[in-house]
């Protein structure tokens, strides 16, 4: 009845995986990371060496790849044909090829259909570029995070930094407006913000506030739907 889809779009490293776990976990929702989807596929075609032009390669790939996700109460994590690659799809090289092999129409339309079966039963929460505009274009709530780009580069840098990684700042900076923009510019899916989407500038706020600033109007949405 009030059940719903909440769509969290944007650009890289605005925080949209931290506030979708914790609003998942608040209403009891399933979270799905789908930039993870796109970092699987990309590990598994570098380790294997398939070219994101090579379309027979391609389809070759995706008729050999299953990706998954093991689900607890204090983390997600992926699994790529049964391995944990939870950490290794966070790595400098996945995340400075990922938006090349996210560019190809056939790996979209297999991973829009394998997103799109995860909400059949809503009460899902999903992140990424295109949730709102094509994955679940009738979504109840949709969100589309920007921030001041130099912040969101501070942001990764951190993250790396804590989870044991070296990476300059500096080298953060380029990969995530490198993305950005080829995100931007490709045909299949851009990154662009839904008409009917929410906009949220998360430059200066804390993570607490824009959870507080999403809840509010998730609830009233769930309350409306639940009248
Ligand atoms: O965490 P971050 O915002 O840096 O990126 P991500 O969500 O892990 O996504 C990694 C990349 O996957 C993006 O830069 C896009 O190229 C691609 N992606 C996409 O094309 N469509 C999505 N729905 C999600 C991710």
């Amino acid at each position: 009845m009030g059940d719903i889809i909440v769509a969290i779009d944007g650009h890289a490293a605005t925080g949209k995986s931290t506030q979708s776990k914790k609003i998942a976990s608040y209403l009891n929702y399933k979270y799905i990371d789908s930039g993870a989807m796109y970092r699987a596929v990309t590990l598994f075609a570098i380790r294997n060496k398939i070219s994101p032009n090579n379309l027979n390669q391609i389809n070759f790939m995706l008729s050999n790849i299953k990706i998954n996700f093991k689900i607890s109460d204090y983390e997600n994590r992926t699994f790529l044909n049964d391995e944990d690659v939870e950490g290794l799809i966070r790595s400098k090289e996945v995340s400075n090829k990922v938006s090349s092999y996210a560019k190809v129409k056939k790996i979209r339309e297999f991973l829009i259909s394998k997103q799109r079966e995860f909400g059949l039963n809503k009460k899902i929460v999903m992140d990424g570029r295109d949730i709102g505009t094509v994955v679940f274009p009738k979504a109840e709530c949709k969100f589309f995070f920007k921030s001041d780009i130099k912040i969101s580069a501070d942001r990764r840098y951190k993250e790396i930094i804590e989870s044991g990684s070296h990476r300059t700042y500096k080298d953060v900076l380029l990969e995530v407006s490198r993305r950005d923009s080829t995100d931007t510019k490709r045909k299949y899916s851009p990154l662009k913000k839904a008409e009917d989407s929410i906009e949220i500038d998360v430059s200066n706020k804390s993570v607490d506030e824009v959870f507080k600033d999403l809840l509010l109007i998730i609830e009233t949405k769930i309350k409306r739907l639940t009248k």
